[in-house]
Formats: structure tokens, C-alpha cells, sequence
């Protein structure tokens, strides 16, 4: 791909500097929107611009990428929490739309963020495949990704192409689910939540960045999902990490203590949804990570891996 101009919210989350470390070293120029600007300025030494207000952008982008929002999973949702995981992700999507229609945009290609959660949440057994097609469900996840896709829609009018990146979770050594996870598992503290049929739908760092870049390119819009093709039940992943990390999993999470725990956020641990990635496969993408085992092996073992560097 040519050297382009790209703009990314989230930019310093988990995926974004993932995804951003991988366009510098393919010289394109990034432009972050954060909270914090001077973060930026100091973690990228100056080869990415910061703003923290789109008042602050000026000239055009060839590319939009939209990920800003609250950690889903970092606190209970209370009321109040439920409103800053809205806010994060639709209230700064209108802003982000505004802000495109007024200083006139015209991207090549425009991705922003959902998850796999639109689906809603199915227990282990209930859980049917999952394509693009399948309808939104109707817990606060789901309402949630439609809304924030909804809010990302009048962008179509600004782009040749809009892609909604139904995200799954995804798996780096750095980050996210696993970061959360070792150190329970590392103290022999893991094991199986509910009754482990419930349906994870993960995806590697490395491949969701190979896909962001394949979707740069690619012929598709529309939604997205971002899973590898071999989703897991809860009880073969907890396997999986157990042995990577040469550790037993001997303490299982039942579901009345998950819901004790976690009130109404537990339906993250206690459902699952088994998600098919038929727009990337259809389109040709392939993936490298298609199996839990070698990539959990690999994420805690190889002293040369580095996240969304292959
Ligand atoms: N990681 C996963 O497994 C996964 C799965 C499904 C969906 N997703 C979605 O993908 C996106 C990126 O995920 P991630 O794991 O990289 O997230 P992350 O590490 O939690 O990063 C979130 C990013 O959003 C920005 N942000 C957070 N709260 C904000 C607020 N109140 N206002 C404006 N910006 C805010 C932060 O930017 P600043 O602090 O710089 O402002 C940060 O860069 C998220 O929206 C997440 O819901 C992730």
C-alpha cells in the first residue's frame, strides 16, 4: 500500500499501538486522537501527531480507524459505568462524524470499531455459527455495538467504503484477555467458568492487524468479524492456557459466584458466542493464527515474538 494519511482513535489502547507500530514501519503517517497527547508525543518520540480535540486536526485522511472506548470488562456495570461505555464509544462517534462532514472529509476506506458482543450472549449449547448476517442481539453488549455502528453510518456518505469491525477477543501476550489472565493462571488460580460450553470467539493481535491491513486494500464493507475461524468452548481454551502456562487449572468459577462477582458484566464470562469470519475468508484473507494451542505456546514462550511485528 501507498504511504497514507491515516487518523485512529484508540490509537493508545492494546490494538491501536499494535496496529500503529506496524504503519510506521510501513512509512504511512498516523494522526491519534487521545486523552492523552503528550503520552503520545513521548511513546512514538515524535513520529505521531497527537490531538485531543478534533478541533485540532487540520488537512485530509486517506484512512479513518475508530476504536476509542471505555475497557468493557474494566469495572461492573453500574449505571454509571454503562454510561461511560456509551459515551466513549457513540457519543465520540457523532463527534467523529461531525467533525468528517464539516471539514470535508472524503476517505478511501473508513473502519470502526463494534464486537462480536452485537450477537448477544448464548449459552455454550444454544450458541448457533455466527456470520455477518446473523441478527443483533438484545443485552446491554449488543445494544451497545448496534448503537455504536449506527452511530458510525452517516460516515458511508464520506467514504468509498465502511467497514464495522465486529471485534472478538483478542489474544496478545500484552494486552487485553491474556494480560488479565496470567497471573491467575500463572498461580495455578485458573480454571473453568460456568460450565465451560460457552463459546469464546477470539482472534490473534497479529491477524487483526493483518486483517485491519487486508480490509485497507480489500474489496469489503459492511460488517466484519474479526474471529479466527476456530472459536473454542470456554473448557478447551482454559486447557489450552493451562498448559501453555505449564500450570493446572484447578480452581473452576461457577456461575453463581461469576454473577455475585460480576453482577451483569459476568454474561462476558458465563455466555459466548460462536462467530464465523465469512466476510475476511470469502475475501481471501488467511489467516496464520488458526489454532489456540501453538498461538498461546508462542505468545508466553518465544522470546522473539512481537505483537503485530510479523
Ligand atoms: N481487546 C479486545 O479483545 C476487544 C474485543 C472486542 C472489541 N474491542 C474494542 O476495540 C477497541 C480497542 O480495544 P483495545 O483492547 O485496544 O482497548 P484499550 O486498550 O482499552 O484502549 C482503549 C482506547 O480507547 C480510548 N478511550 C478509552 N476511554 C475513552 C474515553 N472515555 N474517551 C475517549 N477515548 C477513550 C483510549 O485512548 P486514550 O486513553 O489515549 O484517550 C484507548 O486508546 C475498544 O473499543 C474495544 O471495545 C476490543
Amino acid at each position: 500500500m501507498n504511504k497514507q494519511r491515516i487518523f485512529i482513535t484508540g490509537g493508545t489502547g492494546f490494538i491501536g499501538q499494535a496496529l500503529i507500530a506496524r504503519w510506521l514501519q510501513q512509512g504511512h503517517l498516523i494522526t491519534v486522537l487521545s486523552r492523552r497527547p503528550e503520552w503520545v508525543q513521548r511513546h512514538w518520540q515524535g513520529k505521531v501527531v497527537a490531538v485531543s480535540d478534533f478541533q485540532q486536526l487540520s488537512g485530509s485522511f486517506d484512512v479513518l480507524v475508530n476504536l476509542a472506548g471505555e475497557g468493557i470488562a474494566d469495572r461492573r456495570w453500574s449505571r454509571a459505568r454503562k454510561a461511560e461505555l456509551y459515551e466513549s464509544r457513540v457519543e465520540l462517534t457523532q463527534a467523529l462524524v461531525r467533525w468528517a462532514t464539516l471539514s470535508g472529509q472524503r476517505f478511501k476506506r473508513v473502519l470502526s470499531g463494534s464486537a462480536i458482543g452485537y450477537y448477544g450472549g448464548f449459552d455454550g449449547a444454544a450458541s448457533p455459527a455466527l456470520d455477518e448476517t446473523a441478527d443483533a442481539g438484545d443485552d446491554f453488549a449488543a445494544r451497545l455495538c448496534r448503537d455504536w455502528e449506527q452511530a458510525a453510518e452517516p460516515l458511508q456518505e464520506l467514504t468509498g467504503r465502511l467497514v464495522y469491525l465486529r471485534t472478538g477477543v483478542v489474544l496478545g501476550s500484552h494486552g487485553g484477555m491474556l494480560k488479565r489472565l496470567k497471573l491467575p493462571f500463572s498461580l495455578g488460580l485458573g480454571g473453568v467458568i460456568g460450565d465451560g460450553r460457552q463459546v469464546l470467539s477470539w482472534i490473534s493481535l497479529d491477524d487483526y492487524c493483518r486483517a485491519v491491513d487486508f480490509l485497507l486494500s480489500a474489496d469489503v464493507s459492511g460488517p466484519v468479524n474479526m474471529t479466527s475461524p476456530n472459536p473454542e468452548t470456554n473448557r478447551a481454551f482454559t486447557s489450552a492456557l493451562a498448559s501453555a502456562l505449564k500450570r493446572p487449572a484447578l480452581l473452576p468459577m461457577p456461575s453463581c459466584m461469576a454473577k455475585a462477582a460480576f453482577g451483569e458484566m459476568s454474561l462476558l464470562l458465563l455466555k459466548g458466542q460462536k462467530v464465523l469470519p465469512q466476510q475476511l475468508t470469502q475475501a481471501g484473507f488467511s489467516f496464520h493464527d488458526a489454532d489456540i494451542t501453538p498461538l498461546l505456546e508462542r505468545e508466553f514462550h518465544s522470546g522473539i515474538y512481537q505483537a503485530g511485528a510479523r
